[in-house]
């Protein structure tokens, strides 16, 4: 599979296929993530990897109102970082951007593997330290849902089952980037 392939084809499915999770499946979405740039090579992305039965439905505890379609999850990736782990340059913070740029590589890896794999940002912080026993000084920047795509939208909501079958749309291309010099078309955000 080429990148735009896997960019096309990567999708923030919710109905989930329960599927295997070998030991190869881990490390090969580990070592994507370790092959993404970071500053001074800092790699600030931690991946604690959820699979064990028992330990999986403590981490779900933590999901928010919402993100019920989670609970069909065959491991939960929490990510986790630190800021004095990664350069402060004055008042820019890089640990979020270079585990951003991870969990990126992560997930196109997941899609060339045939898995669906969805980032979330509604769970709770604490909820998840305290299931999964991180320390306080980390932060928790996003779980990740892993699963198989499969067809049940049972546990969809109305907008949950058209994002299912349809991206959401992107902004026109004169709200995402200009050339040369900003323009102030750059400066909106989607409509809710
Ligand atoms: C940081 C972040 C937080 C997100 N949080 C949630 C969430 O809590 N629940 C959910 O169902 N989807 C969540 N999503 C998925 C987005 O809604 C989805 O990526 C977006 O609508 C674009 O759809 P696509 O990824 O299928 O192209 C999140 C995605 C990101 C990157």
């Amino acid at each position: 599979m080429d990148v735009k392939d896997a960019l096309n084809a990567r999708r923030a499915y919710r109905a989930f296929d329960p599927v295997e999770i070998s030991d190869n499946i881990i490390k090969e979405l580990a070592d994507a993530a370790s092959l993404a740039p970071s500053c001074f090579n800092n790699q600030p992305a931690k991946l604690i990897f959820v699979k064990n039965k028992e330990q999986l439905e403590k981490t779900m505890t933590a999901l928010n109102k919402g993100n019920e379609w989670a609970y069909k999850d065959s491991m939960i990736i929490a990510v986790l970082a630190k800021k004095d782990f990664d350069c402060v340059i004055k008042d820019r913070l890089y640990y979020l951007f270079d585990t951003g740029i991870a969990v990126g590589n992560l997930l196109l890896r997941a899609v060339e593997l045939g898995l669906a794999a969805h980032p979330i940002a509604g769970y709770s912080p604490e909820k998840t330290k305290e299931a999964l026993s991180i320390p306080d000084e980390f932060e928790v920047v996003t779980l990740i849902n892993v699963g198989k795509k499969g067809n049940d939208m049972s546990a969809l909501s109305d907008w949950q089952k058209e994002q299912e079958n349809n991206r959401p749309a992107r902004l026109p291309a004169e709200n995402r980037y200009s050339i040369d010099r900003y323009d102030e078309k750059l400066n909106v955000r989607p409509a809710r």
